[in-house]
């Protein structure tokens, strides 16, 4: 079944993150179907910009979008977020956890880098959907949680352990979620509350200057309507020097680090690393 309708004018969405990057293209489009769309992120003039520009193009005028200053891992906010999403619009279709942080680079990161990280990217999706989820379950249409996962949290590279393992303890929770929702006696119909893990290549964001091997934010958030439309759970995007074939193998190159007995994250192993080169290319 198609699920486009997810997308409806006059359907509600919530963007955390919605400043810069993937946030802030995915908030002009939704805005642009006719959307309601609701911003959240941090404080900040990159904030006030981002809701200046969506309110600019959004297709039901500029009363359809709102910027709530929220910091998702502070379950006080995310209830505010809640409170003031639901009074304002009466409901959510949309709900997408995009916020991140990339704080805390390796094993020796202070322990608070440590918890900022995890809090920001794996409790902020924890906690927004807990305080959406509920009033999504009733509404009489097709909804859509989105949580915004990585690469990084799949193949695990070396070099940013932290992030590496908030997106992969994302992607666990995504899939169980996903797996609920089925079960769900009261979520059955066509109708359903769906989850996905939406999967962003190499995409230039933030105030990153674009780099020819890089996506732009657009073509992610193309992937992110098509996949939620199409119902697929595992949304995961090329750029433009990584291929889905090479994604692909390079996937199941780390699964089989266990299947086959190998060290753990081999493709970088130097006994392993010429042949994962060749293998996954
Ligand atoms: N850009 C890439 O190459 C890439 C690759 C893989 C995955 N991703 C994922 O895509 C998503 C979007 O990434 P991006 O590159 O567009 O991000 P970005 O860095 O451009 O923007 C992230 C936004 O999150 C906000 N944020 C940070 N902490 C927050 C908090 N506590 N509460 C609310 N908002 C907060 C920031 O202020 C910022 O506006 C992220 O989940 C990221 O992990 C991005």
């Amino acid at each position: 079944m198609n699920r486009d309708r997810v997308f409806e004018p006059n359907n509600v969405a919530v963007v955390t993150g919605a400043a810069l990057g993937i946030g802030k293209t995915l908030a002009v489009r939704l805005a642009e179907k006719g959307m309601s769309v609701v911003m959240a992120d941090l404080q900040g003039q990159d904030f006030d910009n981002a809701v200046k520009s969506v309110r600019q193009s959004a297709l039901k005028g500029p009363d359809t979008v709102l910027g709530i200053v929220t910091d998702v891992s502070d379950p006080r906010q995310i209830e505010n977020l809640k409170t003031v999403t639901l009074d304002t619009f009466g409901g959510v279709h949309l709900l997408v956890n995009n916020a991140v942080t990339r704080i805390g680079r390796g094993f020796e990161a202070d322990l608070s880098e440590w918890r900022r990280a995890i809090e920001i990217n794996l409790w902020g999706p924890i906690l927004g959907v807990r305080a959406f989820l509920p009033s999504m379950l009733g509404n009489p249409g097709p909804s859509a949680i989105v949580n915004v996962g990585s690469k990084q949290g799949i193949t695990n590279p070396p070099g940013h352990p932290i992030y590496n393992i908030s997106k992969s303890a994302l992607k666990t929770y995504t899939e169980a979620l996903e797996h609920e929702l089925r079960s769900n006696l009261k979520n059955q119909s066509d109708n359903r509350v769906t989850a996905h893990l939406l999967v962003p290549g190499w995409t230039t964001t933030g105030k990153a200057e674009h780099k020819p091997g890089a996506w732009l934010p657009d073509q992610v958030v193309g992937m992110l309507l098509e996949g939620v439309a199409e119902n697929r759970f595992y949304i995961i995007c090329p750029d433009n020097e990584v291929s889905a074939e090479m994604d692909n193998k390079r996937i199941l190159w780390a699964a089989q680090d266990m299947t086959e007995n190998r060290p753990p994250l081999s493709r970088w192993h130097p006994d392993f690393a010429q042949i994962a080169k060749a293998e996954c290319s």
